[in-house]
C-alpha cells in the first residue's frame, strides 16, 4: 500500500495493511490480509480517528510523522475499543502527553480498563460537536455495531463519515482510494457475517440514524474508502441487516469417514443439474467463516453432519451454535447425517434451526452406515429443499 494518503487537504489516510496475521480475532481466517485504518484530520487542530493493532506502532507513528511532522495532535476520537483499533492508545498519550481523549460514556470505562487512563478525556454523546477550527467534528451513536461503545464521527464540511467498523471488510488496499467495490464484495460480506451478522437490527438502526447524512466518503476502520461506491457499500449493508438473499443453497458439511460427504456430493450434484445455487462447505477442511459468509448470501441452509457421541459431529456443532447465536432471519433449512446404531444429528440439528427461527423445508434425512442413493433418496430431498 501506499502507506500514507492525502484524501484530500484535511483528512490523510495513515493506516496500515496486515499481511502477517493469519486469524482476524484469532477466529476468523486472513487469505489475502486486512487493514487498521486510520485518519487524521489536519485544521487549526489536529485530531487523530482511532489507531491500530499493538505490532503496527513503528509503522503507524512513522506515517503520522510524514504528514504533519512533530506538530502535536490535539484529540484522539475513538470510534471503537476493540484492540485492533485502541491498542496504541497508551503509546499516542505517551507521545502526546496534552492529548485530549474524545470517546462516549460507554468507551470510558473500557479505556480505564485497557489502559488504566481516566484523566483530560471530553465525553461526547449524541450530536455533540468539536470544533478543529474552520471544520467540525459530529459524533452519532451507533451502540452494538458490533460493541457497545461504537461510535461514528462525521465531517459535514467533506460529507465524509469516519464509521469505524461498519461498512468495513477484510482484504489488504492497495491504494485505499482506488478501489473497486466488485473486488471487495465477497470480503466485505464475510467480514459481516463474521463479525457483525448478529446485529442486524442494529445495524439497521445506525443506517436510520444515518439517512440523513449526504455521504459523499467513507472512511471505515477496514479495507477501502468509498467515494464512488460509498452508495453500493450502503446498500449491501443495508440488505444483509436485513437478511435478504436471492435464492440458492448454502450447504455445508462434516464427515468422519466419507459417507456424510457422499450424501452432500450426490445433494450438490442434483442441485447443479436442476440450475440451483449452490455454495459447498466442507467443514472439515475450511473454517466456518466462509459458510457463514453464503449463509448470507443464499436462502437456504443445507447442513450434513454424521452422529458422534449421540450429538452433532463437532465442526459442525460449532457451525450450528454460531447459526443460533446469529439470529439470523428469513431463512430454509434442512439437515442429513449417516448414524451407525442411533440416530441423532439430524434431530439435534433440526431443533437447533428450528429454535433460531429458521423454516425447516425438510424432516431431514437420516441414513444408517454406508451411504446409497436408494437408501437417500436424493432426488426427493432436493425436491423437498427446493419446493417453494
Ligand atoms: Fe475492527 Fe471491532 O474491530
Amino acid at each position: 500500500m501506499e502507506s500514507n494518503v492525502k484524501i484530500s487537504e484535511k483528512i490523510r489516510y495513515i493506516g496500515v495493511n496486515d499481511f502477517k496475521k493469519k486469524m482476524f480475532e484469532n477466529h476468523w481466517p486472513l487469505p489475502e490480509g486486512v487493514t487498521y485504518n486510520s485518519y487524521l484530520v489536519v485544521d487549526e487542530k489536529i485530531a487523530l480517528i482511532d489507531t491500530a493493532a499493538a505490532e503496527f506502532k513503528a509503522e503507524f507513528f512513522a506515517n503520522i510523522r510524514a504528514e504533519i511532522g512533530e506538530r502535536p495532535i490535539d484529540y484522539l476520537v475513538v470510534n471503537h475499543m476493540e484492540p485492533d483499533h485502541s491498542a496504541l492508545m497508551s503509546d499516542i498519550r505517551n507521545k502526546y502527553p496534552n492529548i485530549q481523549i474524545v470517546a462516549n460514556s460507554r468507551a470510558v470505562p473500557m479505556i480505564a480498563g485497557y489502559h488504566g487512563i481516566t484523566d483530560n478525556m471530553l465525553v461526547v454523546k449524541e450530536d455533540d460537536e468539536l470544533s478543529l477550527g474552520a471544520c467540525s467534528l459530529i459524533f452519532k451513536m451507533i451502540p452494538m455495531v458490533h460493541w457497545p461503545e461504537t461510535m461514528v464521527t462525521w465531517l459535514e464540511e467533506e460529507k465524509t463519515l469516519f464509521s469505524g467498523d461498519a461498512f468495513g471488510c477484510f482484504k489488504a488496499v492497495e491504494n485505499p482510494l482506488n478501489s473497486s467495490f466488485a473486488d471487495y464484495e465477497e470480503e466485505m460480506i464475510r467480514y459481516y457475517s463474521n463479525i457483525v451478522g448478529k446485529y442486524g437490527q442494529q445495524v439497521q438502526n445506525a443506517l436510520k440514524k444515518l439517512a440523513g447524512l449526504e455521504i459523499k466518503r467513507i472512511c471505515s476502520t477496514h479495507g477501502p474508502i468509498w467515494t464512488n461506491e460509498a452508495g453500493k457499500v450502503v446498500e449491501i449493508y443495508d440488505k444483509m441487516s436485513r437478511y435478504q438473499t436471492e435464492p440458492g443453497v448454502c450447504l455445508v458439511y462434516g464427515s468422519m469417514y466419507g459417507n456424510t460427504e457422499k450424501a452432500a456430493l450426490a445433494i450438490r450434484d442434483e442441485l447443479l443439474r436442476r440450475g440451483v445455487k449452490c455454495a459447498v462447505h466442507n467443514l472439515n477442511e475450511e473454517n466456518v467463516s466462509f459458510a457463514y459468509r453464503d449463509v448470507f448470501k443464499y436462502d437456504t441452509v443445507v447442513v450434513g453432519a454424521p452422529t458422534y457421541n449421540g450429538n452433532i459431529f463437532p465442526v459442525v456443532e460449532i457451525f450450528m451454535q454460531g447459526i443460533s447465536q446469529r439470529q439470523i432471519k428469513n431463512h430454509r433449512f434442512a439437515a442429513f447425517g449417516s448414524y451407525t446404531w442411533a440416530p441423532a444429528s439430524v434431530k439435534l440439528m433440526n431443533a437447533i434451526a428450528s429454535d433460531s427461527g429458521f423454516a425447516l423445508v425438510s424432516e431431514g434425512v437420516s441414513f444408517s452406515q454406508g451411504f446409497s442413493d436408494e437408501k437417500f433418496g436424493v432426488e426427493n430431498f432436493v425436491s423437498e429443499i427446493t419446493r417453494r
